[in-house]
């Protein structure tokens, strides 16, 4: 079963969970979490996916959204933007931000994040918060679902 869990601006975070990050990008708490909301995502219970959001100059930022490799493709990691997306939503944000590496752009535009700036490979992708948009149905072409009305 996979489950999404919330930890508050300052909650310790387990080491079950920084593992994910540490997995990823080779580096495990620091002082943005006492600031961000990070939300994990279980797979059995097992800890497979991470992301965190948090304030900081007139903007929501989305930083370290992450996906264990063997549970990639497996749409994990839209979960987890779609939970980031959904707390900025909660947060009346005005806008989203989140700095990326190039190859992982398309992943974010697909939920209408846009590049607005480069810096050699990392690009700062950013949405309105009045455009964002979670409706999962909109662009499904699946036919007979007990879903459409
Ligand atoms: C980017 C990442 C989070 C994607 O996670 P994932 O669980 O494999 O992605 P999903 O299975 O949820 O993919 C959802 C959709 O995004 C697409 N997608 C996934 N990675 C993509 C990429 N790099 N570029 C474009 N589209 C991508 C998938 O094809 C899928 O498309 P669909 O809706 O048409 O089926 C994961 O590859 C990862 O952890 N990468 C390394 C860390 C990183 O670079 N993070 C971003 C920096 S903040």
């Amino acid at each position: 079963m996979i489950q999404g869990k919330w930890f508050a601006p300052g909650e310790t975070l387990p080491d079950s969970i920084l593992s994910v990050r540490r997995a990823v990008f080779g580096r495990g708490a620091d002082s943005l979490d006492a600031l961000s909301w990070n939300a994990v995502i279980f797979s059995d219970d097992v800890p497979c996916a991470a992301g965190r959001i948090w304030w900081e100059d007139g903007a929501f930022w989305l930083g370290d959204i992450c996906v264990l490799a063997p549970y990639r493709g497996r749409r994990i990691g839209d979960l987890a933007l779609r939970l980031l997306l959904f707390k900025a939503q909660d947060h009346s944000a005005r806008e989203v931000r989140l700095r990326a590496p190039e190859s992982v752009t398309g992943f974010f535009a697909r939920l209408g994040l846009r590049p607005v700036s480069r810096d050699g490979d990392s690009v700062e992708m950013m949405i309105p918060g009045d455009q964002i948009d979670l409706d999962t149905c909109k662009n499904c072409t699946k036919a007979n679902c007990p879903n459409r009305k």
